[in-house]
């Protein structure tokens, strides 16, 4: 009969004997859950032959990147390398408002940005993904019949040149059946449960163009929206919940002062795959806290409002 145990011996005995016994490995983690049970399994089967890289693109949430190198550096010992790559990230979104360009721009830079840090890595022979089984039989999930919807970006992009060779441990399996690995392994709840989060990350909740003190402002506003629906139990419940940037101001009050400040969207939605998605109907008391706090505590935002659209035909994101 088929353990997770069984399949945890097996997936480690398949990449030894995929890799060697000399073979380095490289894997790009991304904070996402099935990068983490991919790179988590790829050490306990080769130890200090992995080399994780985790790149910072500026685009993250609060406290995201600590999240990481907490979990893998001090926690397993995973041989980690971040890149800081803030600032280029920055640079190439300068002026960049077409939610299309936007991503093109951030997937473009990603890879790289990877592909500098993976030729970094002495004797790498391997890339190691995520690919879960849904991945492999129908890579289409961002398109419609012919029109590109959006075009995705993940921890993709194998660097060509380098000819390396793939491994994706998870190939055979559904996120469930990943969420479940994650817990054999020892990831801790909150990351085998985390909300999706998108590859091109806080840019595309920025509307408009992406600079350094709007990202703080959504960064900010998310952390609250983050806090506040765990807090209310509603976490797992929600496919995703999240802060947007609107690039719209409008006239506030705050003592005897006149403000004209920035607009920020709660999106929250209930979904089974992402394909299809319902807005959350969340508590009036949940609704007001997150709106109070951000109004409070987010200066540059005076206003709250909520996203009632389902998809089809809003999307989850807004661009
Ligand atoms: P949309 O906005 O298309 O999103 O309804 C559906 C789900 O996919 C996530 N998403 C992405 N995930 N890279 C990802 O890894 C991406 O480029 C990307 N774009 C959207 C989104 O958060 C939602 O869960």
């Amino acid at each position: 009969t088929w353990t997770m145990k069984g399949f945890i011996q097996e997936a480690e005995e398949a990449i030894r004997r995929q890799v060697g016994a000399e073979g380095r490995v490289i894997c790009g983690l991304s904070g996402g859950v099935d990068s983490s049970v991919a790179a988590l399994l790829l050490h306990r089967a080769i130890g200090p032959r992995l080399q994780c890289i985790f790149v910072d693109n500026g685009l993250l949430r609060q406290d995201e990147r600590a999240q990481v190198e907490a979990l893998f550096v001090d926690r397993f010992h995973v041989p980690l390398k971040t890149v800081d790559a803030r600032e280029r990230f920055l640079q190439k979104l300068a002026g960049v408002t077409d939610p299309e360009k936007k991503r093109k721009t951030i997937g473009r830079e990603f890879i790289a940005v990877f592909e500098e840090a993976a030729r970094e890595v002495q004797d790498a022979g391997f890339l190691a993904q995520g690919t879960l089984y849904p991945d492999v039989i129908e890579s289409v999930s961002y398109k419609g019949p012919s029109v590109t919807i959006k075009s995705h970006h993940n921890v993709g992009g194998l660097p060509e040149q380098m000819k390396l060779k793939l491994v994706e441990p998870l190939r055979e399996l559904f996120k469930d059946e990943v969420r479940v690995l994650g817990r054999e392994l020892g990831l801790p709840e909150e990351m085998v449960n985390r909300q999706p989060f998108p590859g091109p990350g806080l840019a595309i909740r920025v509307l408009g163009e992406v600079t350094e003190p709007r990202l703080a402002l959504v960064r900010r506003a998310d952390a609250i929206v983050q806090e506040e629906i765990r807090t209310a139990g509603l976490y797992t419940e929600l496919w995703q919940a999240f802060a947007v940037l609107l690039p719209v101001q409008s006239v506030g009050v705050m003592g005897d002062e006149r403000t004209y400040e920035s607009t920020c969207v709660l999106r929250a939605v209930t979904s089974v795959d992402g394909m299809t998605a319902d807005w959350a109907r969340l508590p009036y008391p949940v609704l007001e806290r997150i709106s109070t706090r951000i109004t409070n505590e987010v200066r540059g935002i005076n206003r709250v409002v909520l996203d009632i659209s389902s998809k089809p035909p809003a999307t989850i994101e807004w661009e």
